[in-house]
């Protein structure tokens, strides 16, 4: 299918090009030699913002596993580790290798224009998948789909308006502390301003701060225990991701305090991975609002209906859920990441 890429890829083995030096290049059946491939395959070049969480590793694996050479792919997947400049490189070098499909989760939201105007000059669809971005021409990208990141921080909102009614404490002065991911990305956008919007229909409730943990266990760890020595009182931790509150809880429990349903803050969590669900089980966080990051087959769906020519959806949005002490049980069983 896409013509250049075999003489292209040579020359990736023979280390000529750049395209790899920041980043990961995962071949199919991992070889890391490179054969010439197939003509019948569909090239897609998969650009992923890094393996900061748990969340994202799953979105990976979801990803290599739908796309293999028996299904019909040759995947080209490049780890940008947390760079958009790495981003913008991997973009070039799909659209320099005449790559299929380009498909990518931008880390954060602004500075697309150029490359995706040379994706578009270059004839080649742009999918975006987990999060969006602002380009002033919409036609330079040709769909997007992943979470409704603003109604995740509703219902985030919205559980601890109803928890805080059914444990009695809906007329208490409730202090807050926030610790976000990656700034600028979509995900970190949307679960703030939902937050917020129910936030502000609770004059008792306190956003004392919000700080970056970056979506990983230590950062979120260290935040957490500056927090936690500047604010005498905390009663509410809301940690944008699971891996923030895996390490947010261990410096609370450092600090000597307890969480949960039972324990001194209450923590609310997002992405609901396996770990996650089973600390709610074990009464030791609160709620966590689900991200699904099983994408790869969404994305799949999209690249088969360009393929026969059929218009696609400008958005898909993927449905997801709420888990809390009263329906956890019945999905940690069946959660694979
Ligand atoms: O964009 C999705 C977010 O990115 C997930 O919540 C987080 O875990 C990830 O790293």
């Amino acid at each position: 299918m896409a013509g250049l890429l075999a003489g292209a890829m040579g020359l990736w083995g023979c280390g000529i090009t750049d395209v790899t030096q920041d980043s990961e290049i995962v071949h199919p059946a991992g070889e890391d030699t490179i054969t010439p491939i197939d003509d019948s395959l569909i090239v897609v070049g998969v650009s992923q913002v890094g393996s900061e969480s748990v969340w994202r590793t799953a979105n990976t694996n979801s990803i290599q596993e739908t796309f293999t050479t028996e299904s019909g792919y040759f995947l080209i997947f490049e780890n940008a580790r947390q760079k958009q400049e790495n981003q913008i490189k991997a973009i070039r070098g799909f659209i320099s290798q005449q790559v299929d499909y380009i498909v990518f989760s931008p880390i954060t939201e602004d500075g697309w224009d150029t490359v995706l105007q040379e994706a578009k000059d270059a004839g080649i669809p742009v999918i975006l998948f987990d999060r969006k971005l602002n380009v002033e021409d919409e036609s330079l990208y040709t769909t997007w789909v992943g979470s409704d990141f603003h109604e995740e921080g509703e219902k985030a909102g919205k559980w601890l308006q109803d928890y805080l009614k059914k444990v009695g404490r809906e007329e208490e002065e409730i202090n807050i502390v926030e610790l976000q991911g990656t700034a600028g990305a979509t995900a970190v956008i949307g679960r703030t301003a939902g937050f917020e919007d129910v936030a502000e229909h609770n004059e008792n409730w306190h956003i004392l701060d919000r700080v970056d943990g970056e979506y990983t266990t230590t950062k979120g760890k260290e935040v957490m225990r500056q927090m936690l020595a500047e604010y005498p009182e905390i009663h509410v931790v809301v940690a944008q991701n699971d891996d923030m509150m895996f390490g947010a809880i261990d410096a609370i429990e450092e600090a000597g305090y307890t969480t949960g349903p039972e324990g001194d803050i209450i923590v609310i969590s997002f992405d609901a991975c396996k770990n996650a669900l089973q600390m709610i089980a074990d009464k030791q966080l609160n709620v966590d609002v689900e991200c699904n990051p099983l994408q790869g087959p969404y994305i799949e769906g999209i690249i088969e209906q360009l393929e026969k020519g059929e218009k696609v959806e400008r958005e898909t949005y993927i449905k997801e859920q709420v888990f809390d002490i009263s329906n956890v049980e019945e999905s940690i069983e069946e959660r694979t990441y």
